[in-house]
């Protein structure tokens, strides 16, 4: 199993548990949509907030959406 579908494998049993999105620093949605309501508006500002995506990377697409997800309900 690549790199790549291990992260999604253990993401969505996670996920479903707790809603990790970031496996590697064990960051939750909810805690992403909170930085994001708190005024951060891109990827690099919820990293450095959260520390999402500061290890391995793989959850980087999945942040980034939350984020343009986020800013959309506005
Ligand atoms: S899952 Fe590895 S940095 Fe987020």
């Amino acid at each position: 199993m690549d790199k790549r579908a291990q992260y999604l494998k253990i993401r969505k049993k996670q996920a479903d548990i707790d809603g990790v999105v970031c496996v590697c620093k064990q960051v939750t949605e909810r805690r992403l949509r909170k930085a994001v309501k708190e005024g951060r508006r891109r990827f690099i500002s919820v990293k450095q907030a959260t520390e999402a995506g500061s290890a391995c990377g793989m959850c980087q697409p999945i942040v980034e959406d939350i984020i343009k997800d986020e800013i959309s309900e506005r």
